[in-house]
């Protein structure tokens, strides 16, 4: 049977970039189209296995560990795996990487902060402005961009079509997706 090539997709950037907004589109675009995937959406995960922690620090870097395990997981089973986290710290990222491997594929979701923060879907750029809400990601809180992403989208230059098309265009050229 032929083996699918595996991988992680790990979707970083600010709060409201867009990261899991890609993912999910990306995700459905690749549902019946054959490939083994999964979805490990920050939100969802942070309900189940990394409940409880925080956003200090040291919880996020347990947070991204404990993704990029079971990330790690799966990609050398051969799913493709979506991963959008903040997931803020430059180390941190790199030692997932490391630990995956060359299907590492990091994709830095760019928007300027200022545009994250006009959208604020979730309306808590306002919380973090008006001190309700203490180390957020951008304001308070550090972001790291990183400096060679295999891949990056800048959402508020691109359509979310063309994002996704430009992720599904370099699964295609790096044998994950036929
Ligand atoms: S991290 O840094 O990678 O561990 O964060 P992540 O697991 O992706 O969780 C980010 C979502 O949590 C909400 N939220 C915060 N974000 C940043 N800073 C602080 N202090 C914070 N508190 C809650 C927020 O909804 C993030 O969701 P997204 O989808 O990124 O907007």
């Amino acid at each position: 049977m032929a083996q699918q090539r595996g991988g992680a997709l790990w979707f970083t950037g600010l709060s409201g970039s867009g990261k899991s907004t890609i993912a999910r589109s990306l995700a459905q675009k690749l549902r019946g189209g054959g490939a083994r995937f999964e979805l490990l959406d920050g939100d969802v995960v942070r309900q189940n296995l990394t409940k409880g922690l925080g956003f200090s620090k040291e919880d996020r870097d347990e947070n991204i560990r404990r993704i990029g395990f079971v990330a790690h997981l799966l990609a050398r089973n051969g799913v493709l795996v979506l991963v959008s986290a903040i997931s803020p710290y430059r180390e941190t990222r790199e030692a997932v990487r490391d630990r995956i491997g060359a299907n590492f594929i990091e994709v830095y979701v760019n928007a300027p902060l200022e545009v994250c923060e006009q959208r604020d879907v979730k309306g808590l750029y306002k919380r973090a402005r008006a001190g309700q809400i203490k180390g957020f990601t951008g304001i308070d809180d550090p972001y790291e961009p990183p400096l060679e992403s295999e891949i990056e989208c800048r959402t508020d230059l691109e359509s979310l079509d063309e994002s996704v098309a430009k992720v599904l265009g370099y699964l295609r050229g790096n044998g994950y997706l036929h």
